[in-house]
């Protein structure tokens, strides 16, 4: 058999970040943004160059209050070339973004029984088949679908994942017609040699092409694992503007990896993101003063003294 395309080996330096702050970021933040607040945000990281999205989630508002404005909010985000994605967690989730107006959306299975209950209160199979019977109505309706496969690394309640359960669920979403696979270390406890095996075996099973990296920063190890995965062949990311994020649902979960970090370091590297660091540290500014709080990634505080260098070389 031949295998997977593989970027990695071939060459290929453009990598897509999906901009999750949106979603991820907001759904755990003690402030809660206006709409008009949340289009300001993602008018700077449009300026920014982002181009992907997952805007917000079709949950119950009971559950996130933070984005319980989910339909008006996705009625207002201007209609253009951008992939403009949600979260749903069951098939009322999926009907409530069809009807917004989405034309992709993301199903989470977490990869443990105990997650899955507190995250979207069902078992492990009858979250399997919720999420499955929501990609088939997808592929059905001709809707883009991701399914993140939640606690790939660890679960914050049983401990470390084993990788062949990621790739039984990971294997059964393609099965059902998942069009993207993201393997989501929730809580940021994965380590270097654990993402290496995990995303080599998945890369050799289904291809880079329909896997997605989504790294939370807990233990400051999202941007190893990122190149760790990127090594592997993934060429898509998930991250969150001056690393927001969290799972309300999952004790310990801290921050996504920042936007700004990861595209920084690509771009560094010889990637093409199409993104502008500059806009991105702009964006992040923006998230910071609509919340009222410093937000930011690592290299925000040595970017800033650079352009305070800059600035002053320029006046003398
Ligand atoms: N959107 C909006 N409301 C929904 C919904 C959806 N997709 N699915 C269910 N509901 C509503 C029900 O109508 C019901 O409302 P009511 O209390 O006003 O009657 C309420 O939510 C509970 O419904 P039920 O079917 O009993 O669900 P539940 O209480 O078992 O909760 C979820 C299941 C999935 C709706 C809920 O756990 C949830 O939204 N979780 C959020 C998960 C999340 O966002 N995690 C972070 C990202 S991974
Ligand atoms: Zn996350």
């Amino acid at each position: 058999m031949t295998p997977p395309h593989n970027p990695a080996v071939d060459g290929d330096r453009r990598v897509v970040i999906n901009e999750v702050g949106l979603r991820d970021g907001l759904q755990n933040f003690p402030v809660i943004l206006s709409i008009d607040a949340k289009l300001d945000l993602y008018t700077a990281l449009r300026r920014a160059g982002l181009r992907r999205f997952e805007l917000t989630s079709f949950v119950s508002p009971k559950a996130v209050p933070a984005l319980a404005d989910a339909a008006d909010f996705v009625a207002r985000v201007p209609r253009d070339e951008t992939l403009l994605t949600a979260l749903v967690p069951n098939r009322r989730g999926y009907e409530r973004a069809r009807a917004a107006g989405l034309r992709s959306v993301a199903v989470v299975l977490a990869a443990t029984e105990t997650l899955n209950q507190k995250n979207i209160r069902m078992s492990l199979p009858a979250a399997a088949a919720e999420c499955a019977a929501v990609c088939r109505a997808a592929k059905e309706d001709g809707v883009h679908v991701r399914a993140y496969v939640a606690a790939a690394c660890a679960c914050p309640y049983e401990g470390i994942t084993e990788g062949t359960r990621v790739m039984e669920l990971a294997a059964a979403m393609l099965e059902a017609g998942a069009h993207e696979i993201a393997l989501a270390d929730t809580i940021g406890a994965g380590h270097p040699a654990q993402v290496e095996a995990l995303f080599g075996a998945a890369v050799a099973q289904f291809g880079a092409a329909r896997l997605a990296a989504h790294f939370h920063d807990t233990r400051a190890m999202a941007l190893t694992l990122s190149w760790i995965a990127l090594k592997a062949g993934v060429r898509r990311f998930d991250a969150s503007i001056g690393g927001l994020g969290g799972c309300p649902f999952a004790p310990g979960a801290s921050g996504n990896l920042a936007t700004e970090d990861l595209a920084f370091m690509l771009e560094q590297s010889g990637f093409e993101t199409g993104l502008s660091v500059d806009g991105l540290m702009a964006a992040a500014a923006v998230a910071g003063r609509l919340l009222g709080a410093p937000v930011g990634g690592k290299i925000g505080p040595w970017y800033a003294a650079q352009q305070r260098h800059e600035g002053a070389r320029s006046v003398h």
